[in-house]
């Protein structure tokens, strides 16, 4: 059974969230989950180096890593979107180090960071909680409530929450239908 994708404005912005491979999509940019050197990884940092070739690379080496909960940007390469905002997620560590509030940075670093270099359409998708073991559902809550309470999201016109499955897709939906 497949989960119909969902979509709804806060202020002007759309959110919405869908099931795909983030690097199909033709956007301003897509966020990778990438790790503190910024050189790649597995998931979805590997997928983006992939498909975006080694020119991707070149730049992140010029960035001089990322800190947890901070986020930059390079251009897209061979990638379909323009642009890649790069963040580092929390390693889930059981919830008593700060794991809550290092997510919530990351997101609130990325429409910034968006914002900031005239991003309008964007995919993010579900930060720490594939190799750094982060609760999906806890993680949805942080994503979707971040994004929304942002005070800069109107400078994005579409965040799309891109999910890699159906469970995820479920709890992004279910945070964005709760939106007050
Ligand atoms: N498109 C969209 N989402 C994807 C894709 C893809 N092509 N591939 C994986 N995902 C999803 C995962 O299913 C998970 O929901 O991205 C989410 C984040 O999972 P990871 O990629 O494992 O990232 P994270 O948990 O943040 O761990 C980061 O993993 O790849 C390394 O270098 C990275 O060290 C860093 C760590």
């Amino acid at each position: 059974m497949t989960i119909p994708a969902i979509s709804r404005t806060v202020g002007t912005t759309r959110l919405e969230a869908v099931a795909a491979d983030i690097t199909t999509l033709a956007l301003d940019a897509i966020v990778n989950a990438a790790n503190e050197s910024l050189l790649g990884g597995g998931g979805v940092d590997g997928a983006i180096h992939r498909t975006a070739g080694p020119e991707l690379l070149a730049e992140c080496r010029t960035l001089g890593g990322c800190r947890t909960g901070d986020a930059k940007i390079t251009a897209g390469y061979r990638l379909p979107a323009r642009h890649v905002i790069h963040t580092v997620g929390p390693v889930w560590r059981g919830g008593g180090d700060g794991e809550d509030e290092l997510l919530a940075a990351c997101y609130r670093r990325v429409i910034a960071v968006a914002a900031g270099n005239g991003i309008r359409t964007l995919a993010i998708p579900a930060i720490s909680t594939g190799i750094y073991g982060f609760p999906a559902d806890r993680a949805a809550a942080i994503a979707v409530r971040t994004v929304a309470d942002h005070r800069n999201l109107d400078a994005v016109a579409c965040v799309t929450f891109c999910c890699f499955g159906e469970t995820t897709l479920r709890l992004h939906r279910g945070e964005i239908e709760a939106l007050p």
